[in-house]
């Protein structure tokens, strides 16, 4: 079989690469259990890429309940070595506004309670991997690269703040993350982000803003609908994006 040359998590509203052609729908069963849902295998614009849909396809796997090392384990099994994970994310810094993508380089974790490692098995060797730059720089720079061709506006950097869900944040919690310098808000940046680094892939982040976190925005609820909007305008050079970066 072809090398998988990208393979992409979708989060929230990103069900489905609905571009992926020529698709091969495949069931895992890892070490650590099932994935959220099938892995689609095709061809986008030319390039192989796997598809995974990050709390399952009907979105029916909430946060702190998605098996994280599962999803990974099993876009491993498939051939990736490349992952590119799409959060969608609340925005706190001025420059993250709704339908803002960005290429975060740094994450705080606020979650609990999560699997976050793959040591957990009886007599698993026990890791420390090096975790002080959380996403793979060669694979961010790609990225970048990727949207400067593609022409799609990516913001470099920023700090993504991973918080427990499924509830959103107080506005003393999103005031909290701010002084400790989040960007960014979102639910699912781990246990994913350091579950790949001790699986040896590649990862990076492209985040998608869907909303202003709690109380940076003019006072608004947040909204389910406002989310999936946003998340859909933002997503329009999403295969181009994509395909180029799988090129690369
Ligand atoms: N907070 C946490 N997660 C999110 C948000 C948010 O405001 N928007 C989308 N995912």
């Amino acid at each position: 079989m072809s090398r998988i040359a990208l393979a992409v998590i979708g989060g929230t509203g990103v069900y489905r690469l609905a571009e992926l052609q020529d698709v091969d729908s495949r069931e895992f069963d890892t070490p650590y259990g099932k994935p959220s849902g099938p892995v689609r295998i095709g061809s986008l614009l030319g390039q192989r890429v796997a598809f995974l849909a990050r709390h399952g396809e009907g979105h029916s796997v909430p946060p702190h309940q998605v098996n994280y090392r599962a999803n990974l384990a099993a876009l491993k099994q498939a051939g990736a070595q490349r992952v590119l994970a799409l959060n969608t994310v609340g925005g706190i810094g001025e420059a993250y506004g709704p339908r803002v993508l960005a290429c975060p380089d740094q994450l705080i974790d606020y979650t609990w309670g999560r699997v976050s490692t793959l040591c957990e098995e009886p007599g698993s060797e026990v890791l420390h991997v090096d975790f002080g730059e959380p996403y793979t720089q060669q694979l961010r720079l790609k990225l970048l690269a990727a949207a400067r061709v593609t022409g799609a506006a990516v913001v470099d950097g920023g700090c993504y703040g991973v918080t427990q869900g499924p509830r959103l944040e107080t506005r003393a919690e999103i005031a909290r993350l701010r002084r400790d310098g989040c960007d960014l808000v979102g639910m699912t940046g781990m246990p994913e982000a350091g579950l790949a680094r001790e699986l040896g892939l590649e990862y990076a982040c492209l985040a998608i803003v869907a909303n202003w976190a709690a109380g940076c925005g003019v006072g608004e609820e947040i909204t389910l609908a406002e989310v999936l909007a946003n998340v859909e305008a933002a997503s329009a050079g999403l295969p181009e994006l994509v395909a180029e970066l799988a090129r690369g």
